[in-house]
This record gives C-alpha cells, sequence and structure tokens, in this order.
C-alpha cells in the first residue's frame, strides 16, 4: 500500500471496517499527511475504541459508524477493506481448536456467512458508487478460506479488473502463502 501511494496521485481513502484501533488508517495518515483518510466500522465498540486510539495519536482520521456504505456520501480515489471471510463452517474446527493452525482470535475479527463471501459480494456491488474516475478498490484476502477462483470470478461478476496481486508480509494464519492483497479497477 505505501509503494502505491508514492506512485499514485490519491487525494482520499475509505477505509472500510477499521477495527478497534484503526492501525491502517492512522498508521498512513502519519506517513501521508496530505491525504484524507476516511474509516468506518460497524461494531459499536470497536468504533469506540478506535475514536480512542485516534484521539491517543493526535491523528486527523474521520471515523464514524456505517454499515459498509450506509452512511457514506462522497466518493474516493481508494477504497480498502479486510473484510471478514471465514466461512462458518470452519467455526467448530477455529472455536474448539480442533484444527491448531487457526485460532479463535482470527475467527473473532473474521468471521462471515456459510460460505464466507456475504461481505464480499455487498462490497463489490456497492464500491463502484463509491469510487471516482480511476478509482482503485483494495481487499485483503485469505485464500486457504476464499479461493483465488473464486475471487477473478467475482471481479468478472462484478466488472472489475485486477490490476495487482501481492502477498501480505506479515504471518499468515494458517502457515503458508494464504494472504493476499487484491488491488481492482473499473472496468
Ligand atoms: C478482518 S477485520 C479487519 C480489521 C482491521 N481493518 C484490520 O485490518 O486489522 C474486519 C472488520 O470489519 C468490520 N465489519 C464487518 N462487517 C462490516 C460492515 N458491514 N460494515 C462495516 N464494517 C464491518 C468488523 O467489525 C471488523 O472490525
Amino acid at each position: 500500500m505505501k509503494k502505491f501511494l508514492k506512485t499514485k496521485n490519491i487525494k482520499n481513502i475509505l477505509e472500510i471496517g477499521c477495527g478497534p484501533y484503526c492501525t491502517l488508517s492512522i498508521s498512513l495518515k502519519k506517513l501521508f499527511p496530505n491525504i484524507e483518510f476516511t474509516a468506518l466500522e460497524i461494531d459499536k465498540d470497536k468504533l469506540k475504541n478506535a475514536i480512542k486510539t485516534r484521539q491517543k495519536n493526535k491523528i486527523k482520521v474521520d471515523i464514524f459508524y456505517s454499515d459498509l456504505f450506509s452512511e457514506v456520501n462522497k466518493t474516493y480515489d481508494i477504497i480498502f477493506m479486510n473484510p471478514p471471510y471465514i466461512p462458518s463452517r470452519f467455526e467448530k474446527q477455529i472455536v474448539d481448536n480442533s484444527n491448531p493452525e487457526l485460532n479463535f482470535k482470527e475467527w473473532e475479527s473474521g468471521h462471515s456467512n456459510e460460505d464466507g463471501l456475504e461481505v464480499i459480494n455487498n462490497l463489490l456491488k456497492d464500491s463502484k458508487n463509491y469510487l471516482n474516475d480511476n478509482g482503485f478498490f483494495i481487499m485483503g484476502i485469505n485464500n486457504y478460506f476464499i479461493s483465488n477462483f473464486k475471487l477473478i470470478s467475482l471481479f468478472k461478476k462484478f466488472e472489475f479488473n485486477l490490476l495487482e496481486k501481492f502477498k501480505k508480509q506479515k504471518e499468515c494464519i494458517p502457515k503458508g502463502n494464504y494472504s493476499q492483497v487484491y488491488t481492482l479497477n473499473i472496468k
């Protein structure tokens, strides 16, 4: 993301589902103070904590409650999200630790519906209405839970081009090259 922002003329960015520490938007704002950052979150406790974190960091990131785009009323050069994507069929092996490679923390922040695609589908369906011309949509997904094949077919269905796919550097659960970041634009 840092490399990407250095090479593009980006004026504003929206993060969906910023989580309790709003880590990504706050740390990127520190590196790119001239870009306007907006972050939203559906979970009210996480939202409260994200606002506290912003205050502690004394940084200008607009943070508010929204269910995906329900409270969004402008357009952005970049929209990004690490969406919840863990299919509910993984719940048992994650929560009771029958698969020690997975962990409970991952389940808490990342679980979705039966096939794991509910939020991803809605994001892809609606994000075009909130992207500026030549805007980018960026999404972090773990291919252990949602296959690359499935994602490519959704990008086609919702008329997005896949511009770039790269492996996240951070440790991935379970171990392996599953954690990917997809950068898309509108066809
Ligand atoms: C996998 S976590 C990512 C958290 C953080 N952005 C990060 O990368 O560490 C997904 C976040 O999206 C939020 N979320 C889930 N559904 C949402 C929705 N419909 N609208 C807004 N936020 C949502 C969850 O509450 C959670 O904080």
